[in-house]
């Protein structure tokens, strides 16, 4: 399984090598810590450009755009630090390379970050050479041969095997141990932390020292004392000595929303001002620790749990905002369970992180939306390694068992269907990624190419130049839709109803052109792979309106009291 975290997580930091191993191993599952070479090469690449072209808009020497780029990383997370470290050892050749000319495929495999084996195909991302490519690489050779350089010799897999930065590794695992002091993964699920699965990813601890609380639980003796279930409503009444929980929740039937899904569910976004010379400054690089905390996904701003303001100024909010503004008593009641290169098939290895007692706790909305890793793969051959629709069947029914034992009667479970991803060659191929705006030298086909040719693309069957290949992975995921549908017509449960809704990309696309917009607008412009912000939202919205249409019963009544509840408790401690 690829996940398309591991390119990008080395893409635009490979100058911060740790980070590599920075996915955390207490939460993260220990195969995300190898990479293949691909990534490393694909790193050095982006690294290299954003260079070269640092030099160019701000007529400098390389020399000063590696000095540029070093002073505007944070200190956080030693990542200005690493970045020092690395122009000292490579920062010489890479000197000599760009100053005679060579492009960033080049030097990147004239230091051997990236390889061409024996009998695989040569990878670049930018036009090759107009001499042969044996001839300039030679050359390229030859200007660093006096220099002993010192050869990225790592096991291909982590940068951290490089002796220079194992000190700066160790200091960068400690730094994020100790940033989450009172975190104990196996018994308390929430968290007072934003990042490593906190509260980003879903509602917000109000009593860390006490376990029985925890959003979404059903209150313990309507939360007289303490606000057992974090939704910033307990105490009593002074007037008529009601709980307020009673007076204000009782009846109001809260739930919470649970969003089991993959990266374009946990939001995946590089900002592109980590990578674009053009625009890069002291500010650009200043949400990038907090997002490398959080595995580059931004469940904060998400569609399914998003809880802040939306980045992009549009009137749509997530399906969680929506749900508390029906009802304030779902104050904080979200989870996000959601990984990067998350499929039905890998679901199994994490959907015990899920958080709902049967009894204990309300009923929750848990949308299903395993949207692509099921068809998308980075595999040369990329067809046998999709999942075939007898063995997402015999997945999703193994996930549907877990979640009748698990979740409280009452509870709803729906089932998002895979797009067709057919929109993103048709709409992205002939644009020019950001790495290839300030030279018009990179287009999105280019960039799928070389991943393709890595072996590290998010989606080999949808990004990728051959028609035949594209509708074939279109098949299937339709195909896989149909087995969704299948079940959700035939199956019963008895802790939950099972409802079964389309992935309508092409009626987001649509609503956007009507409002004046372009499709790749909806498209996040670093990957060209997810769905952006706009697109997230604009999809929840729709999600919203069918479910209200359909199956109200899913989404609860709007509770009467809501102005009260805002009266009494404010903005309810917040988020
Ligand atoms: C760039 O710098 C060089 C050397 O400092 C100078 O000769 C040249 O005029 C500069 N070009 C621009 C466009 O500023
Ligand atoms: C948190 O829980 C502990 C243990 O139950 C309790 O003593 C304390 O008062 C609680 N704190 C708040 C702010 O409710
Ligand atoms: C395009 O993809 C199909 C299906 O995988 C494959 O059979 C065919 O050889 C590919 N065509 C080219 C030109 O690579």
């Amino acid at each position: 399984m690829q996940s398309p975290w591991k390119v990008f997580m080395v893409a635009p930091l490979f100058f911060l090598p740790p980070l590599q191993s920075l996915a955390s191993p207490l939460y993260e599952d220990q195969s995300r810590l190898s990479h293949s070479n691909g990534h490393t090469c694909v790193g050095c690449v982006l690294v290299v450009s954003v260079i070269e072209q640092l030099a160019q808009v701000h007529n400098s020497t390389v020399q000063g755009a590696m000095e540029r780029l070093c002073s505007y990383l944070p200190e956080k997370l030693f990542l200005k630090t690493t970045c020092y470290l690395i122009i000292d050892k490579f920062g010489s050749d890479i000197i000599k390379l760009l100053s005679a000319d060579m492009n960033a495929d080049v030097v990147c495999h004239t230091l051997e970050f990236c390889k061409q084996n024996i009998g695989q195909p040569l990878c670049h991302l930018y036009p090759l050479p107009k001499v042969a490519w044996e001839f300039t690489l030679e050359k390229a050779r030859q200007i660093v041969k006096k220099s002993p350089i010192l050869k990225y010799s790592g096991s291909g897999s982590d940068i951290c095997s490089l002796p220079f930065l194992a000190k700066i590794c160790q200091k960068i695992k400690l730094a994020i141990e100790r940033s989450v002091p009172f975190k104990d993964v196996d018994s308390d699920k929430y968290s007072i932390f934003p990042t490593l699965r906190g509260y980003h990813w879903r509602g917000r601890d109000c009593n860390d020292s006490d376990e029985s609380v925890y959003p979404g639980r059903r209150p313990n003796n309507w939360d007289v004392h303490q606000d057992s279930n974090c939704n910033g409503i307990w105490g009593v009444d002074p007037k008529d000595g009601v709980p307020y929980e009673k007076k204000f929740c009782e009846g109001s039937q809260p739930r919470g929303i649970i969003l089991l899904g993959d990266s374009a569910g946990a939001h995946f976004h590089i900002s592109p001002e980590w990578i674009t010379a053009s625009q890069m400054s002291l500010n650009s690089f200043i949400s990038l620790p907090t997002a490398l905390t959080d595995e580059l996904d931004w469940p904060q701003l998400s569609g399914a749990t998003g809880f802040l303001d939306s980045t992009v100024g549009i009137k749509e909010k997530s399906i969680y905002l929506r749900l508390w503004k029906r009802n304030h008593c779902n104050h904080r009641d979200y989870q996000n369970i959601a990984r990067n290169g998350a499929s039905s098939q890998n679901l199994k290895t994490f959907i015990e992180s899920l958080s709902r007692h049967t009894m204990l706790d309300h009923p929750a909305i848990v949308i299903y939306a395993m949207i692509g890793n099921d068809v998308c793969n980075g595999k040369r051959d990329t067809v046998p390694a999709m999942t075939t629709p007898e063995k997402f069947y015999f997945n999703v029914m193994q996930t549907l068992k877990y979640l009748n034992s698990h979740l409280p009667k009452g509870s709803h479970v729906i089932f998002y269907g895979l797009p067709d991803g057919t929109f993103l060659w048709d709409n992205l191929h002939n644009r020019y990624h950001p790495l290839g705006q300030l030279n018009k030298d990179v287009t999105y086909a280019q960039l799928y190419s070389f991943l393709n040719c890595l072996q590290v693309s998010p989606c080999h069957g949808w990004m990728s130049s051959n028609k035949t290949l594209r509708t074939l992975t279109s098949e299937r995921a339709e195909q896989l839709s149909n087995t969704l549908k299948k079940i959700a017509a035939k199956e019963k449960f008895t802790n939950f109803n099972l409802f079964y809704m389309e992935f309508a990309f092409h009626e987001i696309i649509q609503e956007w052109q009507k409002r004046g917009g372009q499709p790749w607008q909806l498209i996040e412009p670093v990957d060209g792979f997810h769905p952006n912000e706009v697109a997230l939202l604009m999809l929840a919205d729709r999600l919203w309106e069918k479910v209200q249409l359909q199956w109200p019963q899913v989404l609860g009544k709007e509770n009467p009291f809501n102005p009260q509840i805002k009266e009494v408790f404010g903005d309810q401690g917040g988020h």
